[in-house]
């Protein structure tokens, strides 16, 4: 059996990626960049990525795993009348989300209707802050299997973590914690729920995050990324076209490595996805590939 050069480095160096769920436009370029990295050490790394469906699985035993607001949707704190507008919402605008036949401009106005409701809807259902604690270890949200050895291995090698999520940042910090791998090594960029001075939910703070709004808000956090001047080596971790951007702060970057979860609609996005991401990872729960491309980074040379 013919076996080029790269293929057998390919095995050499990192075998997960010739897992099953790995798919690779470019062998080669995947190979050259993995090269540098390793050249520059885990002093020279950062990692940017989305949360929902990208650290957190897609499913689990067939049953779709929940997302930050999909925590809150489903949660004792939602009445029945308004956990149907949500489950309305999610039914109608999802399908958009993820609809390989429209373009980015064309789905924009659909997500911020979606973002703009649903946090409107869950202002009504008068969300108290001292709830989120128990609402989220009510849930059946779970990180993607090896999400351990993936935070250790950032945080013992000094690598910052910047989580970047559409998703809600209180939720998402309280899934991060109560999992105890809230390091300090991680920001967190996402849209945050505003409380009054009684702890009632009155909005949220800042400027909406949505899927595909993730450039703008990359260049707003240039700031945080001009501090990492040295980790000019980037691994990106998505799951929707949209976090293809979130690395668009970063001015000095020499190399990226851009890792997708293709999770939903496989067939039809695969060409998408392989044009975006370098590496396409599909029905794959695990963060193993990444944690495999991480130790090999950081292992001595
Ligand atoms: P992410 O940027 O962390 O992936 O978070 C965004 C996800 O949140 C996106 O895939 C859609 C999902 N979402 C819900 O599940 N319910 C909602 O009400 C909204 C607004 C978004
Ligand atoms: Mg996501």
């Amino acid at each position: 059996m013919a076996i080029t050069i790269w293929q057998h480095l390919g095995k050499y160096k990192v075998p997960e990626l010739h897992n099953v769920s790995v798919h690779i436009r470019d062998r080669k370029k995947v190979e050259d960049t993995l090269e540098c990295f390793r050249k520059g050490g885990p002093n020279r790394v950062q990692v940017i990525s989305d949360f929902d469906m990208t650290l957190t699985r897609f499913a689990y035993n067939g049953t779709r795993v929940p997302t930050c607001h999909n925590i809150i949707d489903n949660s004792r704190l939602i009445s029945e009348d308004g956990k149907k507008k949500l489950k309305d919402l999610l039914n109608t605008y999802y399908p958009i989300e993820i609809d390989p036949a429209l373009t980015v401009e064309e789905k924009l106005p659909f997500m911020v209707e979606w973002w703009t409701k649903a946090h409107n809807f869950l202002v009504a259902e008068k969300i108290q802050k001292s709830q989120i604690t128990q609402v989220v270890k009510e849930s059946n949200v779970m990180l993607r299997e090896g999400f351990d050895v993936f935070f250790r291995q950032l945080h013992k090698n000094g690598i910052p973590l910047f989580i970047f999520s559409a998703g809600i940042g209180d939720i998402l910090e309280e899934v991060i914690r109560q999992a105890g791998v809230f390091y300090s090594n991680i920001t967190v960029v996402s849209n945050y729920m505003d409380f009054d001075g009684n702890g009632l939910l009155q909005g949220f703070k800042g400027d909406l995050i949505h899927t595909y709004n993730k450039h703008e808000g990359a260049l707003k956090n240039s700031g945080h990324f001009e501090k990492l001047n040295d980790q000019r080596n980037v691994i990106l971790l998505g799951d929707s076209l949209g976090d293809l951007q979130m690395a668009d702060g970063v001015e000095n970057m020499e190399n990226i490595l851009k890792i997708g979860y293709l999770n939903d609609k496989v067939d039809k996005l695969r060409g998408q996805y392989l044009k975006g991401y370098d590496i396409v990872l599909e029905k794959d729960e695990t963060l193993n590939v990444v944690n495999a491309i991480l130790q090999y980074i950081s292992a001595q040379n």
